[in-house]
C-alpha cells in the first residue's frame, strides 16, 4: 500500500474551456477508483470539458481497474496508482482539488460476503482516509460519493424515494451505508461539503467482463461469447438500469451545484425493466439467447425484489435527467466490446 507512481501530465485543454450542458466551474478534480468502470468514464467526460483530472486507483486484483480504460486520455490526465487508505498518498492526491469524486470501492456483492474485512476496510477506512485528508489539507473541497441503491434493501414500495428506510441485505451495501453516515458526520461536525449519490444498476463501456456482477454487462459478455444469458427465476423481477454516461453527467451536475451539498440523491433511469426485457434488448444487438435457471441459495438470499428509483429529487433540484434509452445504451456497449474485446475478456 505504500508505493505510488504517476504518469500522464496536466490537461492539455485550458481549464476555462466550457462546453454545452456539461459546462463546469470545476478546475481540478480527483477521482478515486478512477481506473474502474464508472470512474474512468467520468475521467473521459471531465477531460473532454477541460477539467484538470487526477485519478487514483489501487488496481486491486479482480476489481474493475483497467489501464486500457484511460488509454485514450492518458496524456491528458494524471494517474496515481495507489491506495486511498495510504495516508501519505491520499493527502498528496487531494491537495488543490476542487472536487473529489469518491468512487473507489469493491462492488461484487458475493465477494463482500466472502471477504467482509476487505469490504469494510475499503469502504470505511478508505472513506475516512479521504475525509481526514480533506479536513486537514483541503477543507473547501467538495466530495461526491458513489453509494448504491442496495442501501434500501427490500424496498417498502416502488418507485423508491430517498425517504425509504435503509435496510441493506449484504456487506457491500452495509459498508456503503456506513460510509454515507461517516460523510454525513463530517458534514455536520466539520462543515465538509458532501453529496451522496445512490446509484442503480449501471451498465456501459469499460466495465470489467470477467465476473458475474454488473448484470447487464454480464449478459452482454455471455452473448458476445456465444453463451446463453442465464436469468434466475422467471426473469420478471424489475430493476432500474442506467447508462454510464448518464450516471457520469449526474456526478458532474452535482459537483457544480452547491444546492446539492449535504444531500442524498437517487441516480437512476426512473424506469423498471425486467431481466427478460433486458435480455431482449441485448438480443436485438447480438445473437444472444436466454436460459432460465434456478436461483442459487445465495442469490435468493440477496434478491431484494423489484427496484425502480424515484428520481424526482435530483431532477427537481438539479438540471440532470437521464437521456439514454436502454436499447441505445445497450447498442453502444455492444459496439464498444466488439471493438475492444481483447482488453476485457
Ligand atoms: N457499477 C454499478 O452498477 C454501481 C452501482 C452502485 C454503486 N456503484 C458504486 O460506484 C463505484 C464505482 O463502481 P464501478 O462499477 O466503477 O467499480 P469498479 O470495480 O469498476 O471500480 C472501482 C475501482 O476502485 C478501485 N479501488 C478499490 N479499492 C481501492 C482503494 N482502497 N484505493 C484505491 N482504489 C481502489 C478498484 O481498483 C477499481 O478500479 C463503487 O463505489 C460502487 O460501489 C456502482
Amino acid at each position: 500500500m505504500s508505493s505510488a507512481y504517476a504518469y500522464g501530465g496536466k490537461s492539455q485543454f485550458p481549464p476555462h474551456k466550457f462546453v454545452g450542458i456539461l459546462e463546469t466551474n470545476i478546475m481540478k478534480a480527483l477521482i478515486t477508483g478512477g481506473l474502474g468502470f464508472v470512474g474512468s468514464n467520468l475521467a473521459h467526460k471531465l477531460a473532454s470539458i477541460g477539467v484538470d483530472v487526477t485519478v487514483i486507483d489501487a488496481m486491486i486484483p479482480d476489481l474493475g481497474g483497467n489501464y486500457f480504460n484511460i488509454d485514450k486520455i492518458k496524456e491528458k490526465i494524471t494517474v496515481i496508482e495507489g491506495d486511498i487508505r495510504d495516508k501519505n498518498i491520499i493527502e498528496e492526491s487531494i491537495k488543490h482539488k476542487d472536487v473529489i469524486f469518491h468512487l473507489a470501492g469493491q462492488v461484487d456483492h458475493k465477494r463482500s460476503i466472502n471477504r467482509p474485512y476487505e469490504d469494510a476496510s475499503i469502504r470505511i477506512d478508505g472513506t475516512l482516509s479521504v475525509l481526514e485528508a480533506c479536513r486537514k489539507h483541503n477543507p473547501s473541497a467538495k466530495i461526491i460519493y458513489s453509494s448504491t441503491r442496495g442501501v434500501y434493501g427490500e424496498p417498502k414500495k416502488v418507485p423508491v424515494n430517498e425517504d425509504n428506510p435503509t435496510n441493506p441485505l449484504v456487506m457491500y451495501a452495509i459498508t456503503s451505508l456506513a460510509a454515507e453516515n461517516i460523510l454525513k458526520m463530517y458534514g455536520k461536525f466539520y462543515g465538509t461539503k458532501t453529496t451522496i449519490l445512490r446509484l442503480v444498476n449501471i451498465y456501459g463501456p469499460r466495465h470489467q467482463m470477467k465476473h458475474s456482477y454488473g448484470i447487464a454487462n454480464y449478459f452482454i459478455m455471455q452473448s458476445l461469447s456465444h453463451k446463453p444469458m442465464t436469468i434466475m427465476g422467471t426473469g420478471k423481477i424489475l430493476r432500474d438500469f442506467l447508462f454510464v454516461d448518464d450516471a457520469c453527467d449526474a456526478f458532474i451536475e452535482c459537483s457544480k451545484n452547491s444546492g446539492t451539498d449535504g444531500k442524498i440523491f437517487n441516480v437512476g433511469s426512473g424506469k423498471g425493466t425486467s431481466f427478460i426485457e433486458l435480455a431482449n434488448e441485448i438480443k436485438n444487438a447480438t445473437d444472444g439467447k436466454v436460459n432460465l435457471v434456478k436461483y442459487t441459495k445465495v442469490e435468493k438470499q440477496l434478491e431484494p425484489g423489484n427496484f425502480i428509483a424515484d428520481i424526482t429529487k435530483i431532477t427537481n433540484e438539479t438540471k440532470w435527467c437521464p437521456k439514454t434509452k436502454l436499447g441505445d445504451g445497450i447498442k453502444k456497449t455492444v459496439d464498444f466490446y466488439n471493438k475492444n474485446k481483447k482488453h476485457y475478456w
